[in-house]
């Protein structure tokens, strides 16, 4: 016999004693408010220690612990070692800093469990408040649908799946088999790496994608692309989606967007722009013309949690033709099927704009965040990042040690150390010792990229904490790193 079903009693999660999780929660409350309102005094990075390593190699928990004890854990063990995107100089792949006020509403989500995927319940209508949002700040019509989901990868690829649904009418029963011609998938040589997962997942292949050549701004060359489009044409082929960038990742470059637009349109193709973080200054009126286009897609992708700082994770995709999206996933089963009244009445199901059922509420961080900024707010952060990647830019122009490698027309500054005495194969490997060390020293927390073969430093700055100063530092650090390194 099972030796645990001789406990007969009933039991629950719930605490025994109340006042003392009270007291602990306020403890975490208070300790959490000093670890963001402290970020800067830390090290922009710390290496996880041997031994808080091993603590997570134990064996599968058999008796409990007090819960001030697995805090104590938490506190000693795994918050000293974050990846610390809260400090002023984490400019790291892309990442944004997070708010205490998003780590509130994280909790209350988390208290009030909600499940935000059918039913009438208010985190359902939080969700819809917010897309609705989503929809002003990208131009798109008030018709239009959407949903949160995870991240850009994941709006990426929910858009392809819509993309290729709309496309291939009896996909979902028959399967890619069911396609007579390739479809084929285009965009810049810089279109992220999620978005080609995505081409893979929704079995197009990435065999099917076609890199278009970027001009010296990292932009997609347009008659290429039309160039190739007829290639393929000519071949038997299906041309069957154009990526615009709205922001790449390595340089930020924004692709002619509304040019794709209307070469989209005379193929017959979905127009998707991936605007993880550079559609968001569509809500500037100065970028109206950059980010001309962005209104035209079929669909759009884009991060709360990066550019518009809100705490990880949290993204959208917007789709033009609300039907094409609910078609894409609809499915209706028994305990499903919607009431007109009682607690399976209410807005459409999620799950029917999505492949998720259950789900989060990741929305209403998102909907506090904006109603405690306001645009007002937003639109200062954001030109306040961009001014910082041109200030940081015009600092790393005036060293002679120093070479800027990209223009810095957004938010990201790719530079590099040089050296006359240096070839471009030592300068690789003294810019990726010099980025380690800046990582190991705790001065700050850039990563890298490779442009035309050139390792480079790359700050991408979506970070509300950052100040001149910091960049000031950086530079400092740059300088005299290298020279160390050089010198070794
Ligand atoms: C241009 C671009 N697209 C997509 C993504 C993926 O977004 P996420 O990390 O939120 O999945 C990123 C991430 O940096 C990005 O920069």
């Amino acid at each position: 016999m099972n030796t645990d079903s001789v406990h007969t009693e009933e039991t629950t999660l719930d605490p025994q004693d109340w006042s003392s999780i009270r007291a602990l929660g306020h403890q975490m409350l208070d300790d959490m408010f000093d670890y963001i309102s402290s970020s800067a005094q830390r090290p922009a990075w710390k290496k996880p220690s041997p031994y808080a390593i091993a603590s997570m190699q134990q064996p599968l928990p058999e008796l409990p612990q007090d819960t001030a004890e697995v805090y104590e854990d938490f506190f000693t063990q795994v918050l000293p070692y974050n990846t610390n995107n809260l400090h002023p100089r984490f400019w790291g792949w892309v990442q944004g800093g997070g708010t205490a006020t998003g780590m509130l509403a994280d909790m209350l989500a988390s208290a009030m469990n909600a499940n935000v995927s059918l039913g009438d319940h208010m985190p359902m209508y939080v969700e819809r408040q917010v897309i609705d949002w989503a929809k002003e700040m990208m131009g798109f019509p008030s018709t239009a649908s959407g949903i949160l989901v995870s991240g850009g990868s994941l709006a990426n690829i929910t858009a392809l799946v819509v993309a290729r649904n709309q496309f291939v009418k009896d996909v979902r029963k028959k399967g890619m088999q069911s396609i007579s011609s390739q479809l084929i998938v285009y965009g810049s040589s810089e279109t992220h790496n999620c978005v080609i997962k995505g081409i893979e997942v929704v079995g197009i292949g990435s065999d099917n994608f076609r890199k278009i050549p970027v001009d010296a701004d990292y932009c997609i060359m347009p008659d290429e692309l039309k160039r190739m489009i007829e290639e393929d044409k000519a071949a038997g082929h299906t041309p069957f989606c154009i990526i615009g960038n709205a922001g790449t990742v390595n340089t930020g470059a924004i692709d002619p967007l509304a040019e794709l637009s209307t070469i989209a349109q005379e193929n017959g193709c979905w127009f998707h722009v991936d605007g993880a973080f550079g559609a968001v200054p569509k809500i500037l009126p100065e970028f109206q013309h950059k980010l001309r286009g962005i209104e035209l897609a079929d669909s759009v992708a884009f991060d709360y949690h990066k550019w518009l700082y809100v705490n990880y994770e949290v993204a959208c995709v917007l789709i033009r033709d609300e039907q094409k999206h609910r078609d894409a996933f609809a499915i209706s089963v028994s305990y499903l099927v919607h009431h007109e009244r009682g607690l399976s009445a209410g807005p459409d199901a999620f799950s029917n704009y999505g492949m998720e059922l259950s789900r989060g509420f990741k929305a209403l961080k998102v909907w506090m965040s904006l109603k405690e900024n306001g645009m007002q707010k937003y639109r200062q952060l954001v030109r306040q990042n961009i001014h910082q990647a041109q200030y940081l830019a015009g600092l790393v122009q005036l060293e002679p040690s120093l070479e800027l490698v990209a223009e810095a027309s957004l938010n990201i500054v790719c530079f590099r150390y040089v050296s006359p005495e240096c070839n471009d194969e030592q300068l690789n490997r003294i810019n990726k010792e010099i980025l380690m060390r800046l990582h190991e020293l705790g001065i700050a927390a850039p990563t890298y990229t490779f442009l035309d073969g050139k390792y480079v430093i790359r700050a991408a700055i979506t970070n509300h904490r950052t100040r001149l100063t910091d960049l000031d530092q950086l530079v400092k650090a740059v300088i005299q790193l290298g020279n160390e390194v050089a010198a070794s």
